[in-house]
């Protein structure tokens, strides 16, 4: 989705823009685009749809644009193609302000028709350029900036991160926010905003999370930050814990690539904080065992990848707990009238912490009174920050569009959040308990192991990477391992995959299946091997060649059958899923090389879904 980065300082701000954006780009986008400002040229402008590379042509076949004060974007398109116009910065009628926004302008139109009727021109389609034309508009009132800025938050409605720059004022930059992350940077004799923290990190990592209503001015010689009354504040300040290496590729051809590579570490960093002594301990959490006795319903609500990450969590949560769990899409949650009161948990897994979709979901629960426990990846985003409770992965940046180590650190704590409840209420045997505690302990071990060689997956897709549809089938925690595993397939290779319940195929998808389809059998899921392997020969006798996922100790069965096996250690059921989806993964990166996508960046996908 759409980034932004603001720069003021005492260093040319093009150069700073263009890095940051850079490191944007993984969050997916149409055009790119910055603006600066000085006192002798005042605002000087250009974007262009495409990469990146295109804005950087652009700007090298021209006199440097001047100014130590600017702001850039990476576009996704929302209203208005994406087209050179369409871009941000946009300017107002008479060059006095330049506006990068991220969000939606919900009332755009009734503005429009405002100001079109105030003898305004319009040049663009989309509902941001209303906000740099107002703020022009608000300026004959207002000679103050701030004041203008003001007067025009008080008529948006909607989700808008702002940068705005003033012809006039070649040392500011100032920033508003309400429901589209914002961040503010502090360095040495300069300062940041950004959309994300990544975009910054090679400047500083002493950050500030800017609050919904909150409006900041900055300059070389500060940053101030005002509430919505206008009430100067002061912001608590973080420290970003990982460092700039972490967000690059360090030698690795894609970033999705190493981002595989990292899950062990990524699970040591997660889990081993919060195990001692072979218990499960959250010290970060308030919500208390008399809580957990309350509960009588417990909701997963999440999208895409983190939503598959529910329906494991189903599965393993009913098995620990014997309370019944609902997994919902937070996109049809948020619409369902959902029966929630204020004996509910409402558990939100989302890596960003930023998806629309999942924050409006959350804000129906706590709406409702339900108590909001989210599973983060991303410290201080605004589910974290709105939640009554928050466990954060570990995982470190994620840069590739498609998730790995965050899933995989979701699936493990949200395993470990499930142990600890069932703790609570008595309902988890001491046997069963420590099994998985030592599991949990010999995981990033065992997942070494798994990414350890990838030789096998590399075959397979120099076998298969020219397929027209795979399917993935699997049973139970198998099943829901499907649905990651089909996910990951399609959105970087673009071939068309199906997940499903095994034992649905029978009626009606086994119709599909014909010479030569490929299909992908879950049978890692030991209690339901056999079930796994009539599957199979189902799939088999129709044509199918098949290639099945299992644990070491059942290769020698599923070689009998199957058309190529691949293994994974065995773990604790309810942990087989952390290892059984690394394969997966491979699986998939392997068949997007052979296919030469550009896996980082898969086409139309955004990292951050901040629309609904
Ligand atoms: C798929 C993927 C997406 C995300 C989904 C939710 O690889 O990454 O399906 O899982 O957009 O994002 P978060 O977890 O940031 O809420």
């Amino acid at each position: 989705m759409c980034g932004i980065v603001g720069y003021t300082g005492n260093a040319p701000a093009v150069p700073v823009l263009l890095d940051g954006l850079e490191r944007l780009e993984y969050r997916g986008y149409d055009s790119a685009g910055v603006a600066v400002v000085s006192r002798e040229r005042g605002l000087q402008i250009e974007k262009c749809k495409g990469r990146l590379s295109a804005l950087r042509e652009k700007l090298d076949g021209q006199p440097p644009l001047a100014g130590t004060a600017g702001i850039g974007h990476t576009r996704w398109a929302t209203h208005g193609e994406p087209n050179d116009v369409n871009s941000h910065p946009h300017v107002s009628q008479n060059g006095r302000v330049a506006i990068v926004h991220n969000g939606i302008i919900e009332n755009y139109v009734e503005i429009k028709e405002f100001l079109l009727h105030k003898g305004v021109a319009f040049r663009s389609d989309t509902d941001s350029e209303v906000v740099a034309q107002l703020l022009e508009y608000c300026f004959n009132d207002h000679s103050d900036p701030l004041d203008a800025v003001y007067a025009v938050l008080e008529r948006l409605e909607g989700a808008y991160a702002l940068g705005i720059l003033c012809a006039d004022r070649p040392d500011m930059l100032i920033a508003a926010r309400k429901d589209a992350p914002l961040l503010l940077g502090y360095g040495d004799g300069e300062s940041f905003i950004a959309s994300d923290a990544t975009a910054i990190i090679a400047h500083t990592r002493d950050v500030a999370y800017m609050e919904d209503g909150e409006v900041a001015v900055l300059t070389r010689a500060g940053v101030q930050v005002f509430d919505e009354y206008r009430r100067p504040i002061e912001k608590e300040h973080h420290f970003i814990e990982w460092d700039v290496s972490a967000a690059e590729k360090g030698g690795y051809a894609h970033f999705m690539f190493k981002e595989i590579m990292e899950q062990p570490e990524a699970l040591r960093q997660t889990i081993s904080p919060r195990l001692r002594d072979g218990r499960v301990v959250f010290e970060e959490l308030h919500i208390t065992a008399e809580d957990v006795r309350r509960f009588r319903r417990i909701f997963i609500v999440a999208c895409g990848s983190s939503y598959h990450v529910g329906m494991v969590g189903k599965y393993n949560l009913e098995r620990l707990m014997r309370t019944p769990v609902e997994v919902a899409l937070a996109s049809e949650f948020r619409y369902s009238d959902p029966l929630i009161d204020k004996d509910s948990l409402v558990i939100v897994i989302s890596q960003s912490g930023e998806t629309l979709d999942t924050m409006a979901a959350l804000r129906e629960a706590r709406n409702r009174g339900a108590y909001v426990l989210s599973i983060v990846n991303v410290v201080g985003s605004s589910i974290a920050r709105e939640s009554d409770d928050v466990l954060y992965t570990w995982a470190g940046p994620e840069i590739a569009v498609a998730t790995t180590k965050a899933y995989s650190t979701q699936l493990a704590l949200l395993t470990m959040l499930g142990l600890w409840m069932a703790r609570c209420l008595d309902r988890v045997e001491q046997t069963e308990y420590d099994a998985v505690v030592s599991e949990l302990e010999a995981l990033p071990a065992k997942l070494a192991e798994v990414v350890s060689s990838t030789e096998i997956y590399q075959y397979l897709a120099s076998l298969y990477f020219n397929q027209e549809c795979i399917f993935y089938i699997g049973r139970n925690l198998d099943y829901a391992l499907g649905l990651e595993g089909s996910l990951k397939l399609k959105e970087i290779s673009y071939i068309h995959s199906e997940s499903y319940a095994a034992g649905e195929l029978k009626h009606g998808t086994i119709s599909l299946i014909e010479q030569g389809t490929l299909v992908m059998s879950l049978a890692t899921y030991g209690p339901l091997l056999d079930k796994a392997v009539s599957n199979i020969v189902e799939v088999k006798s129709r044509g199918a060649d098949v290639v099945a996922l299992t644990t070491e100790e059942h290769r020698q069965r599923l070689e009998a059958i199957a058309s190529h096996v691949l293994t994974i250690p065995r773990t604790h059921p309810v942990l087989q899923p952390n290892l059984g989806v690394v394969p997966l993964q491979l699986f998939a990166y392997y068949i997007a090389l052979h296919r030469g996508c550009d896996i980082d960046k898969p086409k139309n996908l955004a990292k951050s879904v901040t629309v609904e």
